[in-house]
């Protein structure tokens, strides 16, 4: 790869800074218009990293916005709706969160489900960057994320990894690691609707039907069911142990020890919560494949799917028999790093959004992980790779990882946020 001059450098962390204020809705980030109108959990705590880079005030802002849409049961949905916006399909009236016992009164309408629970990991980050003026709006911020972190592992960390509900939870929608669970059960009764994401992006690029019927059959099943963790737990057909999930949440609760630490709260309950994680952490390991896989709650079965969240256990913090000869073969086949799904897989598919396009969100957490592990060479590399793919392509959402196609929405935040909170050479001497 060439190396960028100082001149493109400054236009592309101008042109991200400009992305960030476009997706901007006063007070919380859309990932990109038109796709995705409304708030994202993950998504948005991507928005703080990126603001943190020159806004601090802002980057707090979107976490308090955030977590002010945490439900009374502690859950943090993946969805806010602050406002209606006919171009999105489920909205809220098919979410039916209203009035669900685990939601509370006079809460923003929701989705009912979760997404990869960063936003710890970026409050902290974000204090970083704001030293001791954060201090309070950490402070504000702490008791939200100990019920965050505290209803995962109530709720949903029964074989010590973190299970979903719903693929949506995990972030990689359509990752083939659901193929097997999502095909053990009929979208019976899934009322007639309209999928509104192709209308807005080529469908090669989005879920296949089958997937989506068995989406919205989901999202029925908890609206049928009050939105009931108990009812999921024991009678959803879908419930996979999910690595993402796993080491983005032992990874924010490292991150919220550190949080902890700074306003001098005990760390106990947290630390208990790490151990079960690690312990949990070792369920997901796949023999067969050389790295951390998910598993089937409901038949035992791991997926047997390399992904890029299979990368994910030294983000999480682990050292100790990391999946590194299994990354190094995927880094040889790929031509950008970090493919979503194994390119030696038959299931790979370049474009289809999480079964094979790179996503810089991953990039980050993986690269980041390997970087604190110190195998910098692996780590540069992916870092390298996602700089190569957003100057000759843009901020997409997403990236063929054989030529680079830029996929999925433009414009994007999370991309953004990830260019100026990490891959930039300025966030790099930042
Ligand atoms: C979508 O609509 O594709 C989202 O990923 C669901 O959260």
């Amino acid at each position: 790869m060439q190396t960028l001059t100082d001149t493109r450098v400054d236009a592309l962390d101008s042109e991200a800074r400009r992305i960030l204020r476009l997706n901007d809705r006063g007070g919380y980030t859309v990932p990109t218009d038109g796709l995705y109108p409304y708030q994202w959990n993950w998504d948005s705590a991507f928005a703080a990293l990126g603001f943190a880079a020159f806004d601090a005030d802002r980057a707090w802002t979107e976490l308090e916005t955030l977590m002010a849409g945490q439900w009374q049961n502690g859950m943090l949905p993946h969805i806010q709706f602050h406002q209606e916006d006919a171009g999105y399909f489920p909205g809220p009236g098919v979410w039916g969160t209203e009035g669900a016992p685990g939601k509370g009164a006079g809460r923003v309408a929701s989705s009912g489900i979760t997404q990869p629970p960063v936003a710890a990991s970026f409050a902290l980050r974000t204090y970083a960057k704001d030293g001791a003026a954060g201090q309070d709006r950490l402070r504000a911020l702490f008791p939200r994320l100990m019920k965050l972190h505290r209803w995962f592992m109530d709720s949903r960390a029964e074989s010590g990894a973190i299970a979903i509900v719903h693929p949506w939870e995990s972030g990689r929608d359509n990752a083939p690691d659901w193929d097997s669970a999502m095909a053990a059960f009929e979208p019976e009764g899934v009322e007639p609707y309209t999928r509104r994401d192709t209308g807005h992006v080529d469908p090669r690029m989005r879920p296949t039907k089958a997937d989506y019927d068995r989406y919205i059959w989901l999202v029925q099943f908890g609206r049928d069911t009050d939105w009931d963790d108990a009812a999921f737990a024991e009678r959803s057909p879908f419930r996979v142990a999910d690595p993402t999930m796993t080491f983005t949440l032992m990874r924010a609760s490292r991150d919220l020890v550190g949080i902890a630490r700074i306003l001098d709260e005990p760390t106990e309950e947290i630390e208990g919560w790490i151990a079960r994680l690690e312990a949990g952490a070792e369920t997901l390991w796949n023999e067969k494949t050389g790295c951390y896989d998910s598993r089937n709650l409901r038949t035992g079965e791991l997926s047997g799917c390399v992904s890029n969240a299979s990368f994910l256990g030294w983000w999480g913090g682990l050292r100790q028999g990391q999946p590194t000869e299994t990354l190094h073969r995927v880094l040889a086949d790929a031509r950008y790093a970090v493919p979503s799904f194994d390119p030696a897989d038959p299931r790979f598919d370049s474009l289809r959004y999480w079964r094979g396009p790179v996503w810089g969100v991953m990039n980050m957490m993986v690269s980041t992980g390997l970087h604190e592990a110190g195998l910098t060479d692996e780590a540069e590399r992916i870092r390298r790779d996602t700089v190569a793919l957003i100057d000759q392509n843009g901020f997409a959402e997403y990236f063929d990882p054989q030529d680079g196609t830029p996929a999925g929405g433009g414009t994007f935040t999370w991309t953004a946020a990830i260019w100026l909170g990490w891959a930039s050479p300025t966030a790099q001497e930042r």
